[in-house]
């Protein structure tokens, strides 16, 4: 219930003005965020790719209704990516995009040609770009983009989402031989028809996919905080007989992060997620539902800690 209410409020402009003028937001807020600018994001992620960790750069900003945002919004993913490249961190950091940022909710084919530019600017980056999968009824066309994308740019991540109940026959159509696929748990609303309401019963299908995944010939990039399917994923690897690279861990930047450095000090490959900009809300509100601990957190710094 919480949960929903908090996935329902990510979406509303009044509890948007109350959390973004909060006292203390800002403390909470950049323990999840990386800061708001290019140069914030850059020396985060040398940090991190310092400290042998891999990263995918996320600017925040979804759901652009006009043109213009959307072209620039793109824009901006084209000018970090060619920050990346001159400061030699295109080997090891890449750039996750949200289709919705770059003009899908009111034109596909806008976001398509948004898209192949940033695809063509990581490249010359010597990077790659991973496509997030955003609400459920995005899932068709975000998948027909990535397909679309694939055919100039083969390394383009896919993202399933393990709460749907599609998830487990997507992963078998995306583990075929170069394909790079994320899953995660999925973070938006989503009703039972299509979705697994219940925690345990996404579990399972996370199992079931990373199962599929691991033994397929793509390269899975299993993005999760969750400790029993970390060691799950690390026994398929056994099993799969897959070395340390042919697959990765993903974890969200400010989650976990004595659990990164200690899958990376086993020989582990492990991407951090960071997130930067200016436009945080969204992202924010699903961290609280994912987590009470997240929101108590939030809750002890609005009265002052
Ligand atoms: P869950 O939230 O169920 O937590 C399971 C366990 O992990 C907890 O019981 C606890 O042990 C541990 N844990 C979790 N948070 C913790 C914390 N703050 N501190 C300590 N322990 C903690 N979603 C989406 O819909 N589309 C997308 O494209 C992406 N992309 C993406 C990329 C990456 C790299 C990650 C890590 C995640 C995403 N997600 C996403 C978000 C994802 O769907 C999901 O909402 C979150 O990862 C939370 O799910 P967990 O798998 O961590 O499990």
């Amino acid at each position: 219930m919480l949960r929903q209410a908090l996935l329902v409020a990510s979406r509303s402009g009044g509890a948007r003005r109350v959390v973004e003028t909060a006292p203390f937001t800002g403390d909470v807020v950049r323990r999840f965020v990386a800061g708001e600018t290019i140069d914030d994001a850059l020396r985060v992620t040398g940090g991190l790719t310092g400290e042998g960790l891999l990263v995918s750069l996320d600017v925040l900003g979804e759901d652009t209704h006009d043109e213009g945002r959307a072209e620039a919004n793109a824009a901006h993913y084209v000018e970090l990516l060619g920050r990346l490249g001159a400061a030699g961190l295109g080997r090891r950091a890449e750039v996750s995009l949200k289709l919705s940022a770059i003009g899908r909710t009111f034109d596909e084919d806008l976001a398509l040609e948004n898209a192949r530019r940033v695809c063509a600017a990581a490249r010359s980056a010597g990077t790659t770009v991973t496509i997030d999968m955003e609400e459920h009824t995005a899932v068709d066309s975000t998948l027909g983009v990535v397909h679309e994308l694939r055919r100039d740019y083969p390394d383009v991540g896919a993202v399933v989402q393990a709460y749907l109940r599609r998830a487990e026959e997507h992963c078998a159509e995306l583990a075929y031989e170069g394909s790079r696929v994320r899953l995660c748990k999925g973070a938006y609303a989503a009703p039972a028809a299509v979705a697994f309401t219940d925690k345990e019963e996404v579990d399972r299908s996370y199992v079931r996919c990373m199962k599929v995944l691991m033994a397929g010939k793509g390269y899975p990039m299993l993005a999760t905080h969750d400790p029993r399917l970390i060691e799950v994923a690390g026994a398929l690897s056994v099993l799969n007989e897959r070395d340390d690279d042919t697959f990765e861990y993903q974890m969200l930047y400010g989650i976990r992060p004595q659990e990164q450095r200690r899958l990376a000090a086993e020989g582990a490959q492990v991407r951090v997620y960071v997130p930067y900009g200016r436009e945080w809300y969204q992202y924010f509100m699903r961290r609280l539902a994912e987590r009470p601990a997240n929101l108590r957190f939030f809750m002890r710094s609005l009265v002052g800690r």
